[in-house]
């Protein structure tokens, strides 16, 4: 648990470094690195670039693979997960194209693509690390839970304040990638139509018209993320307590994907104070 974001994406890329510098991948042993899109990992990027650019770490034999693609949007869409990838991270470090997977939310057959990238996967010996996030909860989360007091964004460290009744009710949600709530636990990389609360979340990406954004997407599976070798789960925002308690502290449940990590042998989360709210 770190104060804030920016000491979340810190800690989380310079994890990362020392777990390639460890690994020492060369061209016949890459590293290979499951990554997120989202504002979650955003300071994590923005950290491993300053490193990359202190010269603490090559991507040149790191591969990677995304864990999502929107289906139908244009790849060079800005709001396509390909741009996102390429703007804040990739072109701005030593990783080969060809070593940096992203799912094609435009392929002729969907389900042939989605086959190919769990084959590609496991063609390099599975993921070693993946890094990950979680939706929020889709409706607003003011009151903490288990006190009923509303949750006021306060100076760190953090406090709660007198009760007041509770306005909006809480929702399934707490996605990882864009496995939507029911989701098989053991799926693997496919098509998924998205959840109405998630269409409505990722709006704001598209000028707050939910017409606008795409209603399908390719995901890996449950299962996709669970055989990496190791996870690391970020989680920041008041928003995101909720699905961090359902995450961690309740059973697993396939109407939170995010509780299977749970059962991982080897995940770690990383959270800020805020998320730690319903804690
Ligand atoms: C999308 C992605 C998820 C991501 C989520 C949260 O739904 N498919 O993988 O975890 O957004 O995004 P943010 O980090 O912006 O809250």
């Amino acid at each position: 648990i770190y104060e804030n974001k920016d000491q979340v994406g810190c800690w989380t890329a310079n994890y990362i470094v020392r777990r390639i510098n460890d690994f020492g991948p060369t061209a016949d042993k890459p590293f290979v690195l499951g990554l997120p899109t989202g504002s979650t990992p955003l300071p994590t990027y923005r950290e491993l670039i300053k490193l990359y650019q202190d010269k603490k770490v090559s991507f040149e034999h790191v591969i990677t693979f995304n864990m999502d693609e929107y289906v139908g949007l244009p790849r060079d869409h800005p709001e396509s997960y390909h741009s996102f990838m390429w703007t804040n991270f990739f072109k701005h470090v030593d990783i080969k194209p060809e070593n940096a997977h992203i799912l094609n939310g435009n392929a002729d057959d969907l389900k042939a693509e989605c086959a190919a990238f769990e084959a590609k996967i496991h063609a390099v010996g599975g993921i070693e690390l993946f890094l990950a996030g979680i939706s929020k909860t889709h409706r607003v989360q003011n009151t903490c839970l288990k006190t009923r007091s509303p949750l006021i964004r306060a100076p760190y460290p953090r406090t709660l304040v007198v009760a007041m009744p509770r306005p909006l009710g809480i929702g399934p949600d707490g996605h990882i990638a864009f496995n939507e709530p029911g989701s098989s636990l053991a799926s693997r990389t496919r098509i998924k139509t998205l959840a109405y609360d998630t269409i409505v979340a990722n709006a704001r990406f598209f000028d707050n018209d939910i017409t606008k954004v795409p209603h399908m997407a390719l995901t890996v599976g449950v299962g996709t993320v669970m055989d990496a070798r190791e996870v690391c789960l970020l989680v920041t925002g008041v928003h995101k307590s909720f699905a961090l308690h359902k995450a961690i502290e309740e059973g697993v449940n396939h109407m939170w994907t995010c509780s299977a990590l749970q059962n991982h042998p080897n995940a770690v989360v990383v959270c800020d104070e805020d998320a730690t709210m319903e804690l």
